[in-house]
């Protein structure tokens, strides 16, 4: 479904990210695989290869102002083009009610969450207007849709998040770009892992009409798609991959 093309994910080490490189890759993609961890981005980008796919690591925190731009010109001296990415790194914040937050855990689910989306966005969008075409998926979460009691910093970084796609999918679809936010509910990854730790009885709490959480793969699958030009129709969703969570 993806053959030819070239793109970007981000947050690729672990978890959804590690889950979308390998399937961008074996439908057909060239990926540069992206993640603050060099160790982890060099492990997918290793079962990628040895799964018979392409793919290059260009490695740095989403949220330091220049990496995205670093990011697109990596990939364009890798591959020769940029036809698409998934803004995918992100963080969870410490549980704590809105009185109870730390201004600095606030600040860092901005940072890297909200606002690295957009710098990712701002150097990609550059590049593809200039092409006339490209997809780009970022990211949400159904905490991006409803409230995430105990989260509050996560759950506004993520509304924000479904907030600039939408954005940018209308400024855009007149150069042949599609913005989509994909809103995964509970998936099994690092965060989900390390959540279980802290508060099993949240996980509990929050488990889905299908009473599991999902495997990365499982989200996976609709990245490809909307990546493909089997989306081609389709711009500015939140697209959601919930298990039924928030059909209730
Ligand atoms: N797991 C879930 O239930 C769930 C549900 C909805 C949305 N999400 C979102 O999915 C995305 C992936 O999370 P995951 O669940 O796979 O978690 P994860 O912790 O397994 O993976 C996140 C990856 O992002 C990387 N990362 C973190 N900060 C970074 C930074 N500043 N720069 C570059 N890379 C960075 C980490 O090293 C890690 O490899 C996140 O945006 C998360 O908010 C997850």
């Amino acid at each position: 479904m993806l053959e030819g093309k070239a793109i970007i994910v981000t947050g690729a080490g672990s978890g959804i990210g590690r889950a979308s490189a390998l399937a961008v890759a074996a439908a057909g993609a060239k990926v540069m695989v992206s993640d603050i961890s060099q160790v982890t981005a060099l492990e997918t980008a290793s079962q990628i290869r040895t799964a018979g796919g392409i793919a290059q690591i260009h490695c740095g925190d989403v949220s330091r102002s220049g990496f995205a731009e670093e990011l697109v010109q990596a990939t364009l001296a890798a591959f020769e083009r940029l036809d698409g990415a998934h803004n995918n790194a992100g963080v969870e914040t410490p549980i704590a009610l809105i009185t109870e937050i730390e201004e600095a855990d606030f600040d860092r689910s901005m940072a890297v969450n909200l606002k690295a989306v957009w710098l990712a966005m701002r150097a990609q969008l550059r590049h593809m207007a200039k092409s006339g075409s490209g997809a780009i998926v970022n990211t949400a979460s159904v905490g991006g849709l409803t409230a995430v009691p105990f989260n509050a910093g996560y759950s506004a970084a993520k509304h924000g998040v479904v907030g600039l796609s939408r954005t940018a999918a209308v400024e855009f679809a007149p150069m042949g770009i599609r913005v989509n936010a994909l809103c995964p509910g509970l998936t099994r990854s690092g965060m989900t892992e390390r959540l279980i730790q802290a508060a099993p009885e949240m996980i509990e709490a929050i488990m889905p009409p299908m009473k599991r959480m999902a495997n990365p793969a499982e989200i996976a699958g609709t990245v490809v798609f909307l990546l493909s030009d089997q989306a081609t129709y389709l711009t500015g969703q939140a697209v959601t991959v919930d298990g039924g969570a928030t059909a209730i």
